[in-house]
C-alpha cells in the first residue's frame, strides 16, 4: 500500500494534498468510531445498558401532530418544533457558553457522554439531604429560577434524583396483602417546560419504587416545551432508561389533551396520570393497583404528600384526607379528622371523594375511554380534574383516595408560566357550570362574576360532551350534590337577601381578609370587589353564610363581628342568627340584640376592650347611623336552567 502511495507522489504531485487529506480523514474516522465503540462496550458493564447505539434517530421518540380543530387551539405564540431534526443533535449542549446565568443549566454537565452517571448507576440518598435547606450561594441564579419554575431548582438540583422519602406511611399498610395478579399499568407523565432535575427525579422515583412486573411503560409526553435542554438533550437521556418512552406533541395541547394523547399511546390496563413534579413513596402502586382491579369503574388517587417548594423538604398529609371544591370551582384537599370512621381498620381503608386532583390519578384505561377521557374543550390547565371528577361519578363510577399510597407533589410558587389569556381558567369553570350542574350553576355565576360576563358574551361549544352525557345516561347535579357530595352548603341566594354587603355609611363592602383560613377570623371593611369574592347570604335559617363553600358563618366574638365554621345543628344557635330590617338596612344579631356598624380605626369608643383598638366591622346598640345600614347587592342575575 505504501509502495502504491510513492508512485502517486512522483507521478502526480499535485494531488497529494488532495490524498493527505482523505488520509487523515480516514484515520480520524477510525479513530472515532473505535472511540464509539469502546463507549459503547464500556456501556455494557453498566446496570442500565442503553437499548440501542449512541448515534442515530432514537426509536423510542414519536412525534405527534396533532390534528384538532384548528378553532380549539389557543392563541398562544410558539414556534413549532421541529422535534426530529433537534433530537439528532445529541450532544450538543444548545447554551454553552451562554453568560446567562439563568440558562446555564441548560448545559447540564451530567448528560455529556462519558459523564452521564446518574443515568446508570442509582446513587444512595446522601445523608441529611432530606428535610434541610441546602446552603445557599447563588442567590441571584435561585432567584431567577424560581422566577422561571416557581420553585427553587437550586435546591432540587443538589438532591438526588434517586432520594427516598422518609416512611411516612400508616404501620397498619405493611401488613397489607395484595394480588398477585395486578393489572399492568402505563405511567403518564406529561410535561412543559419542566425543570430537569424535578422532571427526572420524577421518572427515576417511578422506576425505582414500581415493581417490574406491573409497570408496563412511563410513557413522557412533551406538551411542546421550548427549554433546550427538554428538546435536545432528553431523548438521549431517556433512551438509556429501561421502560421509558418519549412523546413530543408539536401542538400545545394543555394537561387534558396531552394526557388524552398519551392514554392513546398507552398499552398498560391502568393508566396513571402523574404531574411531572413528583415523587413516590415505597409501595404506592400495589393498592392503588388493588383497588381498581376489584372495581374498574373506580378511579383512585394516593394521598398527596407535599414537597416545599423552597427547601424540596418533604412535609406528610395527614390523613384521612379528601378532595373538594367550593362554589367558585376551586379545588382544594381537605384534611378532616372526622371523616375518619371509629372502627379499627380506617387507617388504612380507602375514602370516596367527591373529586380527585390532578397530580396523581390511577384509573383504568378502557373505563377511561369510555368515560369520555378529558374534555377536549379545556384550554391549558386547570378544571379538567373536577370536570373528569364530575363525570365519573355521574356517569357510573367512583373516586377515592387509597391511605397506604402515598406520592409527594412539589407545590409550587406560583405557576411557572403565565396563561396567555387571563380568562382562562374561567372559560374552564364555565365548560364545568354548563356542562354538568344544571341550574346549579347559576350558585357559580353569582360568585364569580367575571365568568358570568365572559358567558354573557360566549357560549362555550359543550355539544359533544351533552351527547356524550345522555349516551352515558349520567345522572344530574342534583344526585351528585345529595349523594356524593352533601357537605356542600347549597346556597339559597334569596334576591335582596344575597349579594354584597354593602355598607351606606362608608360605601364599601364587608370583607373577610384573605389568608385567615377556613377556620374563621375577623370581619372588615374593604371596596366593593365586585368579582362575587365578597358573596354572602342570608338564608330562611337566619345564617349570614359567607365564602365560596358557604361554610363561614357571621358570629360575634365580644364586640367583634367574626366568621366561625357554620354549625351542623338545627336550628343553629342564636349566636350565629342574624335579622335584616329591610326598611332601616339594619342587620342584627340575635342573641345580643346589637346592630352591625363600620368603625374607623380610632373611632372606638373608651369601653370598648384592647386588643380591638382597630376598625372593622363590630356590634354595637342599634342607631340610625349610616354606618349602621346596609344592602345586599346582587352583582348578577344569571338566567334559569
Ligand atoms: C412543611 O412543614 C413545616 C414544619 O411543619 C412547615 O413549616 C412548612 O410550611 C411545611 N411546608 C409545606 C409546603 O407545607
Ligand atoms: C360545536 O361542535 C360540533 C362538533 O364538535 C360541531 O358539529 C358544531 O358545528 C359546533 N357548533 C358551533 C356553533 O360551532
Amino acid at each position: 500500500m505504501m509502495r502504491l502511495w510513492g508512485r502517486a507522489i512522483v507521478r502526480r504531485r499535485k494531488v497529494l494534498c488532495l490524498w493527505l487529506l482523505l488520509l487523515g480523514f480516514a484515520l480520524v474516522t477510525l479513530a472515532l468510531s473505535d472511540l464509539l465503540n469502546r463507549d459503547r462496550v464500556h456501556s455494557h458493564q453498566n446496570p442500565v445498558p442503553p437499548r440501542r447505539p449512541l448515534q442515530g434517530i432514537p426509536n423510542d421518540l414519536e412525534v405527534i401532530v396533532d390534528s384538532r380543530d384548528p378553532a380549539l387551539e389557543l392563541g398562544v405564540d410558539l414556534a413549532p418544533l421541529k422535534s426530529l431534526q433537534e433530537d439528532q443533535l445529541l450532544f450538543v449542549p444548545s447554551m454553552q457558553g451562554t453568560k446567562n446565568p439563568q440558562q446555564r443549566k441548560g448545559t447540564y454537565k451530567v448528560l455529556l457522554p462519558g459523564a452521564n452517571k446518574d443515568t446508570r448507576t442509582p446513587a444512595p440518598p446522601t445523608h441529611g439531604e432530606m428535610g434541610k435547606a441546602v446552603q445557599l450561594e447563588e442567590r441571584e441564579v435561585e432567584s431567577s429560577l424560581v422566577q422561571k419554575y416557581g420553585f427553587n431548582e437550586v435546591v432540587s438540583e443538589k438532591i438526588s434524583l434517586h432520594r427516598r422519602l422518609p416512611e411516612a406511611r400508616h404501620p397498619e399498610c405493611f401488613g397489607e396483602q395484595y394480588s398477585e395478579s395486578l393489572p399492568s399499568t402505563s405511567v403518564v407523565i406529561c410535561f412543559h417546560d419542566e425543570a430537569w432535575s424535578t422532571l427526572l427525579r420524577t421518572v427515576h422515583s417511578v422506576l425505582d419504587t414500581a415493581p417490574k412486573q406491573y409497570l408496563q411503560e412511563v410513557l413522557l409526553v412533551d406538551d411542546m416545551s421550548q427549554h433546550g435542554h427538554l428538546k435536545s438533550v432528553l431523548s438521549e437521556y431517556v433512551s438509556h432508561l429501561d421502560g421509558v418512552r418519549l412523546i413530543r406533541s408539536t401542538k400545545r395541547l394543555g394537561v387534558g389533551g396531552c394526557r388524552t394523547l398519551g392514554a392513546a399511546r398507552a398499552a398498560g390496563e391502568v393508566l396513571v396520570f402523574m404531574d411531572s413534579h413528583c415523587e413516590c413513596q415505597k409501595g404506592w402502586l400495589e393498592p392503588l393497583l388493588e383497588r381498581v382491579a376489584q372495581d374498574r369503574t373506580r378511579v383512585v388517587s394516593p394521598i398527596m404528600d407535599v414537597i416545599d417548594w423552597q427547601t424540596f423538604q418533604y412535609n406528610a398529609t395527614q390523613w384521612p384526607v379528601r378532595g373538594v371544591f367550593d362554589w367558585r370551582l376551586d379545588f382544594y384537599w381537605e384534611s378532616k379528622p372526622e371523616l375518619q370512621e371509629k372502627d379499627p381498620d380506617s387507617a388504612v381503608r380507602p375514602v370516596q371523594s367527591p373529586v380527585l386532583g390532578g397530580g396523581v390519578v390511577a384509573i383504568d384505561r378502557h373505563f377511561f375511554q369510555s368515560v369520555g377521557a378529558y374534555d377536549p374543550g379545556m384550554l391549558l390547565w386547570g378544571e379538567e380534574q373536577i370536570e373528569l371528577s364530575i363525570r365519573v361519578w355521574s356517569c357510573g363510577g367512583s373516586l377515592e383516595v387509597v391511605p397506604c399510597s402515598r406520592v409527594a407533589h412539589l407545590d409550587h410558587h406560583h405557576l411557572p408560566y403565565s396563561f396567555p389569556d387571563d380568562e382562562l381558567i374561567q372559560r374552564n369553570k364555565i365548560r364545568v357550570a354548563d356542562t354538568w350542574m344544571d341550574a346549579y350553576r347559576k350558585i357559580f355565576y353569582r360568585r364569580d362574576t367575571l365568568a358570568h360576563f365572559i358567558r354573557q358574551s360566549e357560549s362555550p361549544n359543550i355539544t359533544e360532551r351533552l351527547r356524550l352525557k345522555r349516551s352515558l345516561g349520567c345522572r344530574n347535579f342534583h344526585w351528585y350534590l345529595t349523594t356524593v357530595y352533601p357537605q356542600l352548603y347549597i346556597p339559597q341566594d334569596r334576591p335582596a337577601l344575597s349579594g354584597e354587603l354593602y355598607n351606606v355609611g362608608t360605601g364599601s363592602c364587608a370583607d373577610y381578609p384573605r389568608g385567615q383560613g377556613p377556620k374563621g377570623g375577623a370581619m372588615n371593611i374593604a371596596p366593593c370587589s365586585g368579582t362575587g369574592s365578597q358573596h354572602c347570604e342570608l338564608n330562611s335559617e337566619l345564617e349570614v353564610r359567607w365564602g365560596p363553600m358557604g361554610a363561614l358563618c357571621l358570629d360575634a366574638k365580644d364586640e367583634r363581628a367574626v366568621l366561625s365554621p357554620c354549625s351542623t345543628h338545627r336550628p343553629t344557635s342564636s349566636r350565629l342568627q342574624w335579622t335584616f330590617i329591610k326598611l332601616s338596612g339594619q342587620l342584627v344579631h340575635q342573641q345580643s340584640q346589637l346592630c352591625l356598624e363600620v368603625l374607623k380605626e380610632g373611632g372606638l369608643p373608651q369601653s370598648s376592650p384592647k386588643e380591638v383598638k382597630t376598625g372593622g366591622l363590630f356590634l354595637r346598640p342599634c342607631t340610625h347611623h349610616p354606618r349602621q345600614q346596609w344592602h345586599f347587592e346582587q352583582l348578577v342575575a344569571p338566567k334559569g336552567a
